[in-house]
Order: C-alpha cells, then structure tokens, then sequence
C-alpha cells in the first residue's frame, strides 16, 4: 500500500483516482465542521462548489439547511456557518445541509472520482484511518490548503491520520509528503511546533474563532466517518 499527502489544489486523472481511498481533510474548519454534522445526526452534507450553488441548490430541494463561510464568515442569507459549534444536535438531526466553503468543500468536489471519498480530521483519525486501511487500496490524504497555498494546520492532520494509518498496516511506500506531514504531527505532540502561529490558525483567531480552532485540533473524539458518494456525503453506516 502506497501512502501519499498532497498540499494543495491537487488534480489528477479521474482513471488515476479510481484506484484509491482519498481522505479530504479541511481540518480549519470544514471537513471538521462537515465530520461534527455526521456524528450530531444530519443525514446528509451535500458540498456545493460555490455559494451561489449551494443557494440554487437548496431552493430546489427545500426544506435543508444551507450552510457555508467567505472569509470565515456565514454567508449573507444563509443558515448557518461553517463552525463546529453551529452543527449540534439540535440544528442538524434529521437534515440535510448544503454547505459551500472557500477551499474544504471545492477539495471535496475536485476529489470526487476517487475509488472511495472519505471526509476526515483529527476529530475522527482513529475511524477514518482503520476505514481506509480496511479498503485496501493505495491512499491519498489531500489537504485542502488555503487559497492555492500549503496549509500548516492541514498538514499537521495529515500527519496525525498517517501516523494512525502506520500504526494499523504496513506500507510499501509513503511520498515524502507523507514523512514531512508524520514529523510536523509528532513534534507538534511533544510541544516542540507552535500550531498557534501559523497563518489559518491565527486568522481564526483574529475572527474570534479561537475555540473552534481549539475544538478542532483534538482527536478521536468520534468514530463516525463521513463518506462522499454520488454529489452528497453521508456518515459511513
Ligand atoms: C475553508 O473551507 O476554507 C475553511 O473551512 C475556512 C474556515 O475556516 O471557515
């Protein structure tokens, strides 16, 4: 099993992605927000590519809840955001939410011909590495960025789901990706990287964000593991 991290932006053949489970991480903040909604009861996230698809979207289908940010910020009409803390029980059981965010749910969109789709975060390491090892085909873990630009906080994720991924299975090779994204996570537990510091995290914080920032830096906290199947995703039955 071949184990690759990709920074940005990553395009590759549909026929290429086929042939492999692709974990989309978005740690700051969508596919955190997107794992959270799945694990508090919403039956369904559909990713749109952009708020004006996500709107149209959600007028034709009625009745869901459209979700989504610019600049961190909840959208002009729409319901909600894109913070873990908007998508509780309460808001979400039962529903389904159209959710459009600057770069997490466009990373989602450009991955889905991949073999299998799988939306993951440090909330739910543990459950979507076994998933992906359990698949058994080569894996990707494409970080979703910033902007078209690498990502510190998406790598330091990256690096927590490979570390869980080598401690279940044996590889036969990882990218070099990979090795940086396990070194970024393993100094970042000793307390020797500032995660803090770097550029998304302290966005967040500048928007008065901080406890999602902290909410969604912690792991296992649930085993649900949402999958993207067909234009929508769903929690793994
Ligand atoms: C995104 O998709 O770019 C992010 O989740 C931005 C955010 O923190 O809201």
């Amino acid at each position: 099993m071949l184990l690759q991290v990709t920074a940005q932006n990553y395009k590759k053949s549909g026929y290429y992605l086929k042939g492999h489970t692709v974990i989309v991480v978005d740690v700051l903040r969508a596919t955190s927000s997107i794992i959270w909604a799945c694990r508090n009861g919403a039956t369904k996230v559909i990713p749109a590519a952009d708020p004006g698809e996500g709107a149209s979207m959600a007028a034709r289908m009625g009745g869901c809840l459209l979700a989504g940010e610019r600049d961190g910020l909840k959208l002009p009409g729409f319901d909600l955001g894109n913070s873990p803390s908007e998508f509780t029980r309460d808001t979400v059981q039962g529903k389904t939410i159209v959710i459009s965010t600057t770069n997490g749910t466009g990373a989602i969109r450009n991955m889905e011909s991949a073999g299998n789709l799988l939306i993951g975060g440090m909330l739910n390491r543990t459950a979507v590495a076994k998933r992906a090892v359990e698949l058994g085909n080569d894996i990707i873990i494409a970080c979703a960025g910033t902007e078209g630009e690498f990502s510190a906080d998406d790598i330091l994720a990256a690096g927590c789901i490979a570390s869980a991924i080598v401690s279940l299975t044996e590889l036969d090779e990882q990218c070099d990706l990979t090795i940086v994204s396990r070194l970024v996570y393993e100094s970042w537990k000793k307390g020797s990287m500032d995660i803090a510091a770097t550029h998304h995290y302290r966005h967040l914080v500048e928007m008065g964000f901080i406890e999602d920032a902290r909410f969604c830096l912690q792991e296992d906290v649930t085993d649900v593991v949402p999958v993207y199947n067909n234009g929508m995703i769903q929690p793994m039955a």
